[in-house]
């Protein structure tokens, strides 16, 4: 992968005939994409093979992501301070990646300074940040979701966990990087993990439990416009089988071969654009990527969650198949142009991300350790690494510097061959202690995922 884009390449003419030579337009829009993870070196890779996208900044990236665009140390959470460096860098195009900085009003303070943004106002932002706003806002546009209710201490949360009998789903109301859910048949743990967001001055949603396999489907949103990406299948728990404790997600694969005929069209008809447009309708439109986590459940589909980001590590593998040029989409979805984009275009392969975590992830991870193996891994066909939690370190090597440290990301001509090549250059990566699972895309390359009956037939509920 190269470094920094020159105008090379991009001025190639094409004689339409006699005196008219058409010139296909420069490269012209320079991007600064905020964030430290994964998900934001897969957006930067991207961004980098846009034939429009000139030059691409990054901040405050991580180590994979400095090898391929210059690095700028600020702290992406803090608005003012991004709204100055995109001023300054003159961007044409601001991408905000994770959900802090969304929360923290980044987007606001860069569309104030006169830039385009891709990434919610903190306003609608709220659709992530706090999971009893996005429950109001589903239930005004009669969005399909796990019936649920808020408690604010321990007598509410019991009466709420009786309510809804077990399995028991309990929810920290605002942000925590996809820990501060507790699904279990313990009433006990139930009421703990209650107890722990009531002490800390928080409040929580419990919840009915839905059964069904899980979908990540990636909406692009200008505000008025929904565009759908491929969906994907994540895998939150810490160890094989789903077992262990709920972590930001240890690995993900598309396209899902299993996944009902006509699924993205009926999210898009019954959540995404209702919620677009509620959103709308209260005077916060949602610029940016909603997330819509889904249960593929017994009674049809439904919400597990809206988030106002990519998620993480699910982008490495749908970013990895777009054809589309990715910057192009972005801009026109900051602009409120999404309505002119072409129809997108994706690879026939199949992707499949493996997370390699630190030790004790997601606990306290163990940091500051040497991670070898990564060109030998990335010379394996089809294969790259996208970095999380790295860091370069005084000798310049990477070291690790986060739970989530890195995702081993393949290509194949199908499931079975990209999870081959991943696990190959999973293999090949060594980071003292570090864990990963075996099984990501497991169940899906031998056709062993089933859906009952009762997808594909969203009932209508409203209010
Ligand atoms: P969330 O942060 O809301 O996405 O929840 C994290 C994970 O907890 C989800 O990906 C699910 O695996 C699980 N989960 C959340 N809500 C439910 C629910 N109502 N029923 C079953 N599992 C759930
Ligand atoms: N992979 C789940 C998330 O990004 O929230």
């Amino acid at each position: 992968m190269s470094g920094l884009r020159g105008v090379e390449g991009a001025c190639a003419g094409h004689n339409l005939g006699p005196g008219r030579l058409h010139k296909v337009p420069l490269k012209t829009v320079k991007v600064l994409v905020i964030g430290p993870g994964g998900r934001e070196h897969a957006i930067v890779r991207s961004l980098l093979e846009d034939p429009n996208v000139s030059e691409v900044h990054a901040a405050p990236g991580n180590a994979g992501i400095a090898k391929l665009v210059p690095t700028h140390a600020i702290n992406g959470n803090d608005p003012a301070a991004v709204a100055e460096l995109a001023g300054k860098l003159e961007v044409d195009l601001v991408v905000v990646g994770p959900e802090a900085p969304l929360a923290a009003g980044v987007s606001d303070a860069v569309r104030e300074a006169g830039i385009p943004v891709f990434g919610p106002s903190k306003a609608a932002a709220q659709l992530e940040a706090s999971k009893a706003f996005a429950k109001e806002v589903m239930a005004e546009a009669g969005v399909p979701t796990a019936m649920a209710r808020v408690a604010a201490n321990a007598e509410e949360a019991a009466d709420a966990l009786d309510t809804f009998g077990a399995p028991h789903v309990v929810k920290d109301d605002g942000l925590a990087a996809g820990k501060g859910v507790v699904v279990t048949n313990d009433r006990a743990e139930a009421l703990a993990h209650a107890q722990a967001c009531f002490d800390a001055g928080g409040t929580v949603v419990i919840e009915e439990f839905l059964d069904g396999p899980e979908v990540s489907l990636f909406v692009l949103c200008d505000g008025r416009t929904t565009v759908p990406l491929s969906p994907a299948q994540d895998f939150k728990r810490i160890f094989d089988n789903d077992e262990g404790p709920n972590t930001g997600g240890m690995g993900a694969y598309t396209p899902l071969d299993w996944a009902p005929e006509g699924l993205v069209q009926e999210v898009i008809d019954r959540v995404a654009q209702p919620t677009v447009d509620e959103m709308a309708r209260r005077g916060t439109p949602f610029v940016g990527v909603l997330y819509c986590g889904l249960a593929l459940t017994s009674r049809g589909t439904r919400v597990i969650e809206f988030n106002a980001r990519f998620g993480d590590p699910e982008t490495q593998a749908v970013l990895a198949r777009l054809k589309t040029p990715l910057g192009s989409l972005m801009l026109a979805a900051a602009k409120g142009e999404l309505d002119t984009a072409e129809e997108l275009r994706w690879s026939k392969e199949s992707a499949v991300a493996v997370v390699v975590a630190a030790e004790n992830y997601p606990d306290t991870p163990r940091t500051g350790d040497r991670i070898t193996g990564l060109k030998k891994a990335e010379s394996l066909e089809g294969v790259h690494i996208i970095h999380a939690g790295t860091k370069l370190d005084e000798e310049g090597k990477v070291v690790s510097a986060g739970g989530r440290v890195l995702a081993v990301v393949a290509l194949g001509s199908d499931l079975v061959e990209a999870r081959e090549r991943a696990y190959d250059g999973v293999e090949l990566v060594q980071l003292e202690g570090s864990q990963y699972r075996t099984d990501i895309a497991g169940k899906a390359a031998r056709g062993e995922i089933k859906v009952s009956s009762g997808t594909g037939t969203i009932p209508v509920v409203k209010g």
